[in-house]
């Protein structure tokens, strides 16, 4: 049996990944530490039996020593970090503040408890993004985890000093680390600033679909419980002080998801009448197609040009291969944001509002 601390447990993955460890691992025990966030969600948990929340902050260095201590805990899986790299551009210094401070004082807290004395079992396994080795060109090699770290953003920047630290703390220490870095995420509970979801929602409501430059940035769509089988996998079967590079591979231009996802929203409005009746703002809802929609906008600054996984590594070590296409994955994801308007009209009515109004309203 595993106690595990699961930081950033009410985000998009972390909140998947409780899901996702519940139904598989019923007799772990599961401690969740989220600061709640604007990305951070209790709805996100429903559900999930014999799951203690503690509503906390990762900075608080006795606050996890305690948890840690008192509850046993041997595992932590580190989720929680700012994660938009839009924010990241308005706003770089709580990136800093959450993904490299926040990293710093969970790993102080694991040292102490876990390497005191003659030390205790454990595992450190961080969640860390492909974003930190930069932008590909369309003929260069996929990142693999030999490949030179060179992050653009401020977001991709504290991720990359927070992989370091953990690095060096394994070095140095001896703390027993995995890290991940992955690509990009979707699925259900996926807050409605990133990509998909925010495309979707405002889909249904008729909004500007705003898409930056050219459209044609290309990223590595992962569906998120295959990320979650791979984070398992790392702890499993990863070795300790090694990183291992988890992608869905699909690589896709970001027109080309946004293509796909107008297509299935008029199809899906084709197939269900009463979805016309649900969202009267839809242009689906009277025949037009959604790609109606779609707005070329000013580029993102810095915006990285192509992501690519080689994920040689986790299929050779870990066993690990996705098992969701992306048409699948897509499938079920509009499919679960149409079951699940209550959950998104939830998160639109909190400070999400402000955000998109500020960011995206004058685009
Ligand atoms: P998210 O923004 O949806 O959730 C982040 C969670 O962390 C929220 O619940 C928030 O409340 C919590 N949090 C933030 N600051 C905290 C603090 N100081 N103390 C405690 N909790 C805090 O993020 P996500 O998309 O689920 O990403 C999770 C992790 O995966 C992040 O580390 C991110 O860098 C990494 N990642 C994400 C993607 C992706 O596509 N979403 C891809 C690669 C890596
Ligand atoms: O690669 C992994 C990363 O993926 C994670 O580390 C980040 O936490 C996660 O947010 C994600 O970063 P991206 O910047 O790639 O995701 P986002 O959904 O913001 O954007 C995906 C692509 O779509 C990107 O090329 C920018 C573009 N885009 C995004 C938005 C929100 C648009 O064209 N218009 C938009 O309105």
């Amino acid at each position: 049996m595993t106690n595990l601390l699961i930081t950033g447990g009410a985000g998009f993955i972390g909140a998947n990944f409780v899901h996702y460890w519940r139904a598989r691992h019923p007799d772990d025990g599961i401690t969740v530490l989220d600061a709640l966030t604007y990305a951070g969600n209790r709805a996100n948990l429903a559900g999930a039996n014999a799951v203690d929340f503690v509503h906390g902050d990762i900075r608080d260095t006795a606050l996890v020593e305690s948890l840690l201590a008192e509850r046993s805990i041997d595992t932590i899986v580190h989720f929680a970090a700012e994660s938009h790299v839009d924010r990241s551009i308005h706003g770089p210094a709580a990136f800093v503040d959450t993904n490299v401070i926040g990293t710093l004082s969970l790993l102080t807290a694991a040292r102490a408890v876990w390497l005191a004395g003659s030390g205790r079992p454990h595992r450190f396994h961080h969640v860390s993004t492909d974003e930190v080795y930069g932008s590909l060109g369309p003929n260069d090699p996929a990142f693999s985890e030999t490949t030179p770290y060179a992050p653009n953003s401020p977001y991709s920047a504290s991720k990359a000093a927070s992989d370091h630290l953990v690095r060096a703390w394994q070095h140095t220490y001896g703390l027993e680390t995995t890290t991940s870095n992955c690509s990009n995420n979707y699925g259900p509970f996926q807050f409605p600033e990133k990509l998909i979801p925010l495309f979707l929602i405002n889909a249904l409501h008729g909004r500007p679909l705003p898409i930056y430059g050219d459209g044609m940035q290309i990223r590595d769509w992962l569906h998120v419980e295959d990320h979650c089988r791979g984070i398992e996998a790392c702890l499993s079967r990863g070795r300790v002080g090694e990183t291992y590079n988890i992608g869905g591979g699909a690589e896709l231009p970001n027109i080309t998801v946004i293509d796909t996802l107008c297509a299935a929203v008029d199809a899906a409005f084709a197939a269900d009448p009463g979805l016309a009746a649900r969202f009267p703002q839809a242009p689906a809802a009277s025949g037009t197609p959604t790609a109606s929609l779609k707005t070329y906008v000013t580029d993102r600054p810095g915006h990285d040009r192509r992501y690519a996984i080689d994920e040689t590594k986790a299929r050779a070590e870990l066993g690990y291969a996705p098992a969701r296409s992306f048409e699948q994955g897509f499938a079920d994801t509009l499919a679960w944001y149409l079951a699940n308007e209550h959950w998104w009209r939830a998160v639109m009515d909190g400070s999400y509002r402000d955000w998109v109004d500020a960011n995206y309203a004058a685009r």
